[in-house]
């Protein structure tokens, strides 16, 4: 219920449409903090660049002209637990052969898409304009004395209310295959504990389901508090209710409190002890598509276009088209970081995706493609 002085009248007469700032109000500040958890939401999405976000920035789209709503129900899912009001996709408004334009890309591109979620290729990068929290270990809060110490982007390293941080403006992301399903570890689910990292969500998908695509993720690591006999997730009490708070961490810094606490409200038995765990959380990358020019290039995927031999591997040479300047022409990293962006070590990578990790014996133009060999079977020398 709203506060008694609230007008709710005024209220009324004063509803209008969403608007970035309006959903950003919370949706940047994941974590609790602008670019927190969300790397690919933050405040720059308020007047985003061209290059941050093609369809924010370049045709200032609003949130909810992807996020189409019913009766006030937002669709779109998230990567944690979903409360699931409906799903949207890229393919709502562009279609499964997206690229049209008569380019002699075309055919490969959209071949690609049948394997590779489009922004594998259209957001190279994220958290490309702030940088995100990549490394939340709480284990290490509590200590008063110890002063935070700041990054290179001006990030504080520690804070004792909350642990120890790494911060990344401009990752590359994790790739993985996905099939629309996700793994996730919900509140008192049993976890095994002498797994050294325990995956509290995860995609679920693998290279020889043909549903499945490699699709970026943001990796956020941390650490986090299993309870020593239960083997679940223990959920502090951080924040104090009111001066008389005696067991909020966040004013007596005394984790068992918390705990205790914390746990009593979610109705789940702390048995007094906890140990400290490395948790990983996969949240996938939706949002700052960047122009179609600054898309993947075929060489910053496949090693084995970069040399003198690009598309003329498996076509005749042509007098119309040059090879070399159509392979090589995509994400521009040196324009990036000649811009501020940190992604000097993304320069001159010829294997973006890390094809083996994926689960290919390595380039799929030499060594073929998950489910077929080229038909004009190209032969390695
Ligand atoms: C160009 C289209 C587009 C725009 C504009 C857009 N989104 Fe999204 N968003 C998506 C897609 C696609 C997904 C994936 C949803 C799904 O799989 O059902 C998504 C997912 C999300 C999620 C779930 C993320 C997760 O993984 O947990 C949130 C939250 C979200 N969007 C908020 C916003 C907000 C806030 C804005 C405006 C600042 C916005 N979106 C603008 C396309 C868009
Ligand atoms: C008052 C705060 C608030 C505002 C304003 C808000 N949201 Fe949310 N939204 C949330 C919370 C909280 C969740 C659940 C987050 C979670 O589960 O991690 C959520 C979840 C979502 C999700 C994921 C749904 C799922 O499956 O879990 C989407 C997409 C989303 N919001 C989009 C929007 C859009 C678009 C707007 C603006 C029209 C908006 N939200 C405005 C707080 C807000
Ligand atoms: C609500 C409709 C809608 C959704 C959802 C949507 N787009 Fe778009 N997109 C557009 C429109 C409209 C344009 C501008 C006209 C055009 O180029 O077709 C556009 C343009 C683009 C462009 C070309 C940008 C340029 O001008 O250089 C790319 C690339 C793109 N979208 C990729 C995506 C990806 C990837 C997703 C999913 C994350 C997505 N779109 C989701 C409507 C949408
Ligand atoms: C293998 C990488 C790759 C994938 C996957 C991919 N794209 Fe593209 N896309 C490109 C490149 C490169 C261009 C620029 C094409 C050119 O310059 O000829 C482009 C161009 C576009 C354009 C501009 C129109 C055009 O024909 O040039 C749109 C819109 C687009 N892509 C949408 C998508 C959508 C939607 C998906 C997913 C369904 C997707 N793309 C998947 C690489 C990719
Ligand atoms: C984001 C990385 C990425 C980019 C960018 C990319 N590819 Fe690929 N390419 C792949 C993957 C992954 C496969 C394997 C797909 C499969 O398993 O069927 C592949 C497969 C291929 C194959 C087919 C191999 C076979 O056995 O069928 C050809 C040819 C190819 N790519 C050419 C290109 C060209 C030309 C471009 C530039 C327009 C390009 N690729 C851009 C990732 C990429
Ligand atoms: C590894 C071998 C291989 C490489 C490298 C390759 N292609 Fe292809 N390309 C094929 C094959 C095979 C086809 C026939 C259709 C199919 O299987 O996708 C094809 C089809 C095409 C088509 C459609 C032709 C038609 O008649 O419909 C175009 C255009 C094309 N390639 C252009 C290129 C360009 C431009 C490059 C370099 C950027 C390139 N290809 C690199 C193997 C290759």
């Amino acid at each position: 219920m709203p506060a008694k002085d609230v007008d709710l009248k005024m209220v009324a007469e004063n509803v209008g449409h969403s608007s970035r700032a309006t959903c950003g109000t919370c949706h940047f500040n994941g974590g609790g903090g602008d670019a927190i958890k969300h790397a690919d939401l933050s405040r720059q999405m308020l007047e985003p660049s061209r290059d941050c976000d093609v369809h924010m920035g370049g045709y200032d789209f609003s949130c909810a002209e992807c996020h189409k709503t019913t009766n006030h129900k937002v669709k779109g899912r998230s990567s944690s637990s979903a409360a699931s009001e409906g799903e949207i996709s890229c393919l709502d408004c562009h279609s499964d052969e997206p690229h049209y334009c008569g380019s002699v890309l075309d055919h490969h591109l959209n071949n690609h898409v049948k394997s590779l979620d489009c922004n594998t290729c259209h957001s190279p990068v994220y958290a490309k304009c702030k940088p995100t929290k990549t490394w939340w270990d709480w284990s290490k809060a509590g200590d008063k004395k110890r002063k935070p110490v700041k990054d290179k982007y001006g990030q504080p390293d520690y804070n004792y209310k909350k642990g120890e941080f790494k911060w990344k403006e401009s990752p590359k992301p994790t790739y993985a295959w996905f099939n629309g399903y996700m793994n996730r570890v919900l509140i008192g689910e049993k976890v095994d504990p002498l797994q050294e990292i325990i995956n509290l969500t995860s995609p679920v998908g693998s290279i020889k389901d043909p549903t499945s695509k490699i699709t970026p993720f943001k990796l956020m690591k941390g650490v986090q508090a299993i309870d020593a006999e239960h083997d679940y997730f223990l959920i502090p009490h951080l924040f104090p209710r009111d001066k008389e708070d005696k067991t909020a961490y966040w004013k007596h810094l005394d984790w068992d409190k918390a705990f205790a606490d914390g746990m009593d409200v979610a109705k789940l038995d702390y048995s007094g002890t906890f140990k400290w765990k490395e948790t990983w959380m996969y949240w996938r990358l939706e949002h700052e598509v960047m122009p179609a020019k600054s898309a993947l290039s075929c060489v910053q995927c496949h090693d084995s276009l970069q040399g003198e031999r690009t598309c003329n591997r498996c076509h005749q040479d042509s007098k119309d088209v040059d090879f070399k300047k159509v392979v090589n022409a995509g994400t521009n990293f040196e324009a990036m970081k000649a811009k501020g962006r940190d992604v000097g070590e993304l320069i001159g990578t010829t294997d973006y995706i890390d094809f083996k990790a994926l689960g290919y014996k390595g380039d799929p133009i030499i060594h073929g493609g998950r489910f077929k060999k080229l038909p004009m079977g190209y032969k390695k020398h």
